[in-house]
């Protein structure tokens, strides 16, 4: 995409739209009446008479006469100029987005100074813009073979703005890579399980570690047998795709120290297995590989800008199928750890595929680990479809977490995990640990197992089996796969790299 950055000047503007936020009080943005006297002298009088709108994310198209070189103006309603706030920003923006994928737009010109104010600078507005205009415009091309929906062509984005210009454009390219990352992890989560396999996974991130100069280490069922990894082999019994464990390492300093290790649940088919789930609750559980799709959008980010933290990303990725193979209610595993562990229900599989990518991420030098992964049907019934739930073992690691969230709007909040609650995990009569303590608080029970193989490492624990799917078109986004967690991790290990936790 090119980006054209010009001083404001409205004779400059060489776009097909123009965007033009405007404040509830818009006379007092810097160069309104210059703008005013521009265009039509009748613009205060539409928002007056409301046929030009000032209400948050409202939205009015003008088409322009011949003497302009824009086609149409994109009118977008602001509210009060003190309340904008970066969130705020990014609705307004992915609005915009969407509105430009409607009319296949090629081009437009944003002007900065109205979206500004005490707290939001020229770059915020460009790095909101970039960032939520791509993520509004995402559609997920599919399979149809009739499709009428073309190629929509947006190549071109100008801002007019008096700031620095270099500063413009770092802030835009910052903004496009989010964009690109989260909307990579989308399609990921909505391609069709039958395509999205395992095997194909572990393809996308060895051209992910050749583009971005990444070590990888791809494990096949062999090599899982060697090593023990017997919670992620049980899960992966029943099916005829091989498993993978995908491991990529970024290198950002000489010696391989202070780690983050990011996993990723990469269940590529949920049935439940034995534990069969119903024929309603078994459609969209292609998407069960959410989390890895995130840590693979967040180590996109990270190949691209390049924070200076070393990251280790581990992802366990199989199918959880049937057949006279497959592993059942009351089989008794050994995982990489050692731990051994009763399986009381198939269903509770992604608890087992992370307690051994756990494990490995440690074994390979993790000393910090963020787990993600669609995980329970409790998160939703606790939080809702639109909050990401988090357990943790660190207050001051999760801390540091939750101001990256905040940045990025992306929420996140937490549930406890008691002594009680790890009492239950560990109740079993023939094993160390149990799949599956109840349903009663599952959520906790589901992240808390996963727990237990991080043991003393900081650890945080993200649930995302609510926020990896949207079930109607949402402010960023269309319906479908909303790419969660990919700009809050990457968010997170660039602010981490500037911190340092007492004790570690
Ligand atoms: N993949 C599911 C969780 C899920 C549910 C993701 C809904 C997305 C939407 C997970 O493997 C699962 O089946 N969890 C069970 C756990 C139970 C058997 C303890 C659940 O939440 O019902
Ligand atoms: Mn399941
Ligand atoms: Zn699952």
């Amino acid at each position: 995409m090119k980006t054209i950055i010009t001083k404001t000047n409205f004779n400059d503007i060489s776009s097909e739209v123009l965007i033009v936020g405007v404040p509830e009080h818009p006379e007092n943005v810097q160069g309104w009446d210059e703008f005013v006297a521009t265009f039509s002298s009748r613009i205060p009088e539409w928002v007056k008479t409301g046929d030009i709108k000032t209400g948050f994310k409202e939205i009015v198209k003008m088409p322009t006469l011949n003497e302009q070189p824009f086609k149409r103006v994109l009118f977008i309603g602001l509210g009060a100029t003190k309340a904008l706030t970066e969130d705020k920003l990014r609705q307004v923006f992915a609005a915009v987005g969407k509105e430009l994928a409607t009319n296949k737009a090629e081009s437009a010109t944003i002007w900065t100074a109205p979206f500004t104010n005490g707290k939001l600078a020229c770059e915020d507005v460009v790095f909101a813009a970039s960032e939520s205009i791509g993520l509004g415009m995402y559609r997920y091309e599919g399979y149809k073979t009739s499709s009428n929906e073309k190629d929509h062509s947006f190549n071109s984005i100008q801002f007019l703005s008096n700031a620095d210009e270099d500063e413009l454009k770092a802030a835009f390219e910052v903004g496009a890579v989010h964009a690109y990352a989260v909307n990579e992890a989308r399609t990921l989560v909505n391609m069709p399980p039958n395509i999205l396999t395992a095997t194909k996974m572990a393809e996308y991130a060895t051209e992910l570690a050749g583009k971005y100069d990444f070590e990888i280490e791809v494990l096949g069922k062999k090599e899982m047998e060697e090593l023990g990894m017997g919670a992620i082999l049980a899960v992966n019994k029943g099916s005829v795709e091989e498993p993978r464990l995908i491991v990529l390492k970024y290198a950002a300093t000489d010696t391989w120290e202070d780690v983050v290790g990011l996993v990723g649940k990469g269940v590529t088919y949920d049935t439940g297995g034995y534990s069969l789930k119903t024929k309603d609750g078994m459609v969209g559980m292609k998407g069960d590989m959410g989390g890895a799709a995130a840590v693979l959008g967040a180590m996109t980010i990270i190949g691209e800008l390049r924070p200076s933290k070393n990251v280790i990303a581990v992802i366990a990725s199989t199918d959880n199928m049937i057949s006279g193979e497959a592993f059942k209610p009351d089989d008794v595993i050994t995982s990489l750890s050692g731990k051994t562990i009763e399986v009381l229900n198939t269903d509770a599989e992604g608890r087992l595929v992370l307690a051994d990518a756990v494990t490995y991420a440690k074994q390979s030098g993790a000393n910090y680990l963020i787990d993600v992964a669609t995980l329970t049907g409790g998160v939703i019934v606790a939080l809702g479809m639109d909050k990401t739930g988090a357990l943790t073992n660190d207050e001051a690691f999760f801390e540091e977490f939750m101001q990256a969230s905040l940045e990025t709007g992306e929420f996140v909040w937490r549930l406890p995990l008691t002594d009680n609650d790890k009492k239950r995990l560990r109740k079993s009569d023939v094993a160390d640990l149990n799949n599956s303590p109840g349903r009663d608080g599952h959520m906790i029970f589901g992240g808390g197992f996963v727990g237990e193989f991080a043991g003393n490492t900081p650890w945080i624990h993200l649930d995302i089996a609510g926020t990896s799917d949207a079930p109607a078109a949402h402010d960023l986004g269309p319906k479908g796969a909303t790419g969660v967690m990919v700009r809050t991790l990457a968010t997170f290990i660039e602010r981490f790299a500037d911190v340092e936790l007492e004790d570690n």
